[in-house]
This record gives C-alpha cells, sequence and structure tokens, in this order.
C-alpha cells in the first residue's frame, strides 16, 4: 500500500527543497517532484518534513516501575513528541544487567508505538554478561548515584567495562568526566565513550580537554539547556535530577557547545515520576521530557539560537551514526519511513492535561512555544495526527 507524502519542505546540504515523499513497505521509496500514483495521499501543506527523532536515552520504567511508566504510555507520549525512535536505560527493576533480563525486556517493549533499542546495564559483576548481550544499543554505565542501584565505583572494573564493551554510555558527573579520561589513557582503551546529560561547563571541559576527543561523544538533556538553578526555587522537586540543574553561566557553556558542534547528540533523559513521589521529603530524581523536547528545539530555532540542520544532527543524524542503528536518522530513499512533521509557526503552551505521560506533568507547563510537531509517522504508519496516538506497534532497531 503505497502512501504518498506530498508538499513536504526537506533540508538537505544547508537547502531548502519542495518534494514529494513515496513510502512502500515502510522505506521511503521515492523522494520526487513526480506526484506519484499510490492508495494513500497525506499532504503536509508545506511544512518542514524532518528524519524522525531518535531520543537515545529514555527510561520507560518497564518492568517493575510501570507505575511512572510503560513502554505503551513512553512510546504514545514520544510519538506526540515527533520521536519515532527510542533507547532504553537499564535501571528497571529487575535491572536489565543479565541476558534473561534483556529478554523479557525485549518482550515488554513489543507494546511500542515508537521504534526501539535497548541499553544494558552494566554492574561490578556482570562483565560475562556484557560480552555475550546481543543487539543491544550500548552498555550503560553509572559513575554517580541515581535512579536504580547500580553504580560502579572500582576503576579496575570501569576500565574492564570499557574493553568489554564497543560503546559505553556513562552516567558521569564533574570530576568523574576527567576520571573516564584517565582510564582511556591509562589502559590504551580505544572503545567508544558516550556521556550522557552534560551538565556544566566543567564537564565539557574535561571531555574536550584531552587527546581522545573523536573517541568521545556528548549528550546534553534539554532540561539543562532551557532551564537552570534558578527554576528550582518556583518549581522545587519537579526541577531535581541527576545530575542537578546547573548555573546561568553552565546553560550558557551548553548552548555555546550546541553551537559549536562540541556537543554531539540532545536527548530526553526522560525520567517520570509521579507527581506523588515528588512532594514526599525524599523524592526521586529525574523530570519527563518526550513530549516537550521538539518542541523546545523549535521554538529555540523561532528565537535563532539553533538551526534546523543542528537540530537535525543533533537529535535524527548523530545518534544513528553513534549508536550505528540501521537505516535511520536521514531522510534518503531505502531508508525507514520515520519522520516527523513540524509546523514551525503553531504556537501552543504546554499543558500537563494534555500530556500522554503516565506522570502527567512537566517542569516546562504553562510555556508558550512556536514550532510543534504535527504528524508522526513510524515505519511507515501514521502513529500521531494531530492531537491523536495510534496503537500501531514498532519494532526493535538493528545495528550495523
Ligand atoms: C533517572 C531516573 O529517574 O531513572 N533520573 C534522573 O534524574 N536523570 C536516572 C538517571 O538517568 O540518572
Ligand atoms: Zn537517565
Amino acid at each position: 500500500m503505497p502512501l504518498l507524502i506530498k508538499n513536504c519542505r526537506l533540508l538537505a546540504n544547508g537547502k531548502v527543497f519542495a518534494k514529494n515523499i513515496l513510502v512502500k513497505n515502510g522505506k521511503i521509496s521515492r523522494i520526487t517532484n513526480k506526484e506519484l500514483k499510490a492508495d494513500k495521499i497525506i499532504d503536509a501543506k508545506n511544512n518542514f518534513v524532518l528524519p524522525g527523532m531518535i531520543d537515545c536515552h529514555v527510561h520507560f520504567r518497564e518492568p517493575g516501575l510501570t507505575h511512572k511508566e510503560d513502554f505503551l504510555t513512553g512510546s504514545m507520549a514520544a510519538a506526540k513528541g515527533g520521536i519515532t525512535t527510542v533507547l532504553d536505560m537499564p535501571n528497571t527493576i529487575p535491572p536489565t544487567t543479565t541476558i534473561s533480563a534483556l529478554e523479557e525486556k525485549r518482550r515488554l517493549a513489543k507494546k511500542s508505538v515508537v521504534n526501539y533499542g535497548f541499553h544494558f546495564g552494566a554492574t561490578a559483576d556482570n562483565l560475562s554478561d556484557i560480552k555475550k548481550a546481543k543487539s543491544i544499543a550500548a552498555v550503560k554505565l553509572y559513575m554517580d548515584y541515581t535512579t536504580g542501584d547500580l553504580k560502579v565505583d572500582d576503576f579496575e572494573v570501569i576500565s574492564d567495562i570499557f574493553k568489554a564493551s564497543k560503546i559505553t554510555v556513562v552516567h558521569a558527573e564533574e570530576e568523574r568526566v576527567k576520571d573516564i579520561t584517565e582510564i582511556l589513557i591509562r589502559n590504551k582503551i580505544k572503545n567508544k565513550i558516550h556521556i550522557a546529560h552534560v551538565s556544566s561547563e566543567k564537564e565539557l571541559k574535561y571531555a574536550k580537554q584531552n587527546k581522545i576527543k573523536k573517541q568521545i561523544t556528548l549528550e546534553v538533556a534539554p532540561q539543562h539547556l532551557f532551564l537552570n538553578d534558578k527554576d528550582l526555587q518556583s518549581l522545587g522537586a519537579f526541577a531535581e535530577m541527576k545530575p542537578r540543574l546547573k548555573s546561568e553561566n553552565d546553560q550558557k557553556a551548553l548552548w555555546k557547545g550546541v553551537a559549536n558542534g562540541d556537543i554531539d547528540v540532545i536527548a530526553t533523559d526522560h525520567a517520570p515520576h509521579l507527581k506523588e513521589e515528588k512532594e514526599q521529603a525524599n523524592y526521586p530524581f529525574g523530570v519527563p521530557g518526550v513530549e516537550t523536547m521538539l518542541p523546545l528545539l523549535l521554538d529555540a530555532f523561532n528565537n535563532n539560537k539553533i538551526s534546523l540542520a543542528q537540530i537535525i544532527d543533533l537529535c535524527c543524524a548523530n545518534p544513528a551514526k553513534i549508536f550505528k542503528i540501521r537505516n535511520k536518522g536521514i531522510l534518503k530513499e531505502g531508508y525507514d519511513a520515520d519522520l516527523t512533521i513540524v509546523d514551525l509557526d503553531k504556537r501552543q503552551a504546554v499543558r500537563n492535561e494534555d500530556l500522554l505521560t503516565k506522570c502527567k506533568w512537566s517542569p516546562f507547563e504553562g510555556k508558550i512555544l512556536k514550532g510543534w510537531p504535527v504528524m508522526t509517522i513510524v515505519n511507515g504508519n501514521v502513529v500521531y495526527d494531530n492531537g491523536e496516538v495510534f496503537d500501531i506497534k514498532a519494532k526493535e532497531v538493528s545495528y550495523s
């Protein structure tokens, strides 16, 4: 059943093109000026069509924490936010640190309406499982305390994990970033390291200071770009996350890193916790984000803080490259038909009651943003259309 999406505005090599996209069997079959025959036609109305966003850092909480989120609610929220692929984190219950837990998560994730992949958790003693884990995006290593109990302290163990995994995503704050560079150099490790949610000028400096730049890629979360520690006064626990919000100066340094290319990826770190949990004295850390990342970035585009080409690199092309996700991240004939149609002029407030995440709140509640996704297409299927989400199952990604 071929689908034709006509009147698309596309961005390629810094130029804007008006094209039609023909989708067949879930793939982009043609990008053309011709109005080819199709069973179904969608009019993009000259809106920009972006490659589907790839969010390489989400906590969809399944299994074990499904009162906060699950693969269906999380993925529906993601689809609404223009995200077509997510990579899920291992700090679930049980944690994704054994082959059987990975297989169980694989089974549970089948309810997802966006494509998905998994990060496999590292512990102090699961090196043999790490070596056995197949079809994973990366190994996730926690060098700091956060939700879950996966912190690894021993540098010898960390070095062995880096050696065993082609790519390790590390939760490393402040001095821990320096520790990573030293471990890599001292042990002559050549495997890749992706540092999750860089939050400060210091972390950026440590990551970029050494001579192993190409080996380390850096991710930043929208909350660290769009909020700073001043927001803690009004938001309290609802702006408490790991890493914590930093100063306005750090925030500026992160934007500079986005502008000069030091930052490789923007990913949500979607970490939903219920309102009731956040209202407790010992509240958990983390904020939801899949529904607000793209609108925040499009609003920033409208304010001349970031270009569309940068958004595509940071949220589509680069995550696909870094995690070697097959046939995704760019609009190209033969690639998967994961597409996000955005209306750059649509102005709308973030409203808690509109959110599909189970936690039903956002630190950006009330903020009026200009630029919203209006349609999300996953494997050639329309899963989000102007406020409505459709339960069409997606697929696990594959890696090259
Ligand atoms: C995350 C969570 O709640 O799972 N919390 C957070 O503050 N970011 C865990 C994490 O990514 O550190
Ligand atoms: Zn996280």
